[in-house]
């Protein structure tokens, strides 16, 4: 069944959905983006979706016309709209089209494109959530700000193709001698005394939403995060490893370079805070 998707403030089914060659986001990936859980037919976090939006606007000088209501609004409207119980709603806005191709900025009257739309999938009970994932590390090769949620993503999809031919289901990025997070998600590794160790937050990684969530449920529940550096080598020796994304919420890793983590099955901890995000999450 064909989706509705909102574009530039219309309703319209996918296939009508049409966006300009000259748009700065196919060009330049001259645009950010959000992608919002849906659980229950009830958005997850959006009000940090938003700010981390607002950030990525500011930071590159992208107009964000619309306020926070007006954007909540679409999504869920979009929901009703497509009958979306779980999964996730995908957001771009972009620098809009100058009816050329050109390096520089448009004018500020060039208006923004934005696109939302839909993707119906499990999140609750995904089977990689019961059985974990196993990931291989691979050097991170992107730009210096990935605190800002840009489509320029050839480099993630590279890793994911690279894990893929490696017999894993995902990569996690090594720059420097560390890990600085996975190709779309927040690395955590948990020590024999029970800390979880995740990488603080800078340019260097995107700050996510999950994490921030996980952050304020951990101290509420007397779980201790620990915002430090660590070596793959480390993350192989580990407790227990997972990782965290509005898509996955909290998935267990079960082996790193091809090194069992722990028992090879899903840890106490990694498995505590999925069920607390849950709970969270309604
Ligand atoms: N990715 N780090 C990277 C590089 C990411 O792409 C993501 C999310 C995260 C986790 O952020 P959050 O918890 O706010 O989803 C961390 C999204 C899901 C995506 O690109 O589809």
């Amino acid at each position: 069944m064909s989706r509705t998707v909102y574009l530039n403030g219309e309703y319209v089914p996918e296939e009508e959905a049409k966006i300009s060659v000259f748009d700065r986001g196919f060009l330049f990936a001259d645009a950010v983006y959000e992608v919002t859980a849906v659980v229950n037919g009830k958005l997850v976090d959006f009000a940090g979706h938003f700010a981390r939006l607002a950030r990525s606007c500011r930071e590159l000088g992208l107009p964000l016309t619309l306020a926070e209501d007006d954007l909540r609004e679409i999504h869920q409207r979009l929901i009703v709209e497509n009958r979306l119980t779980e999964g996730g709603i995908y957001l771009q806005l972009t620098r809009g089209n100058s009816g050329d191709r050109d390096f520089h900025f448009p004018s500020s009257q060039t208006p923004t494109t934005l696109v939302l739309f839909t993707q119906s999938r499990a999140v609750v009970d995904h089977p990689a959530a019961s059985k974990g994932i196993r990931v291989v590390t691979c050097p991170d090769i992107r730009w210096q700000r990935r605190d800002i949620k840009t489509v320029q993503l050839l480099a993630p999809c590279l890793a994911k193709a690279w894990a893929e031919a490696n017999g894993a289901d995902d990569a996690f990025l090594v720059e420097d001698g560390f890990i600085t997070e996975g190709s779309s998600c927040n690395c955590y590794i948990v020590t024999a005394d029970k800390t979880i160790v995740t990488r603080p937050l800078s340019n260097n990684i995107l700050h996510g939403i999950t994490r921030k969530a996980l952050f304020r449920l951990g101290e509420e529940h007397g779980i201790t995060f620990e915002e430090r550096l660590f070596t793959p080598e480390e993350a192989r020796r580990a407790s227990e490893v997972f990782i965290s994304s509005a898509t996955t919420f909290v998935w267990p890793v079960v082996s790193v370079d091809g090194q069992q983590i722990g028992d090879g099955k899903p840890g106490e901890i990694t498995k505590l805070l999925r069920r607390i995000y849950l709970e969270m999450v309604g």
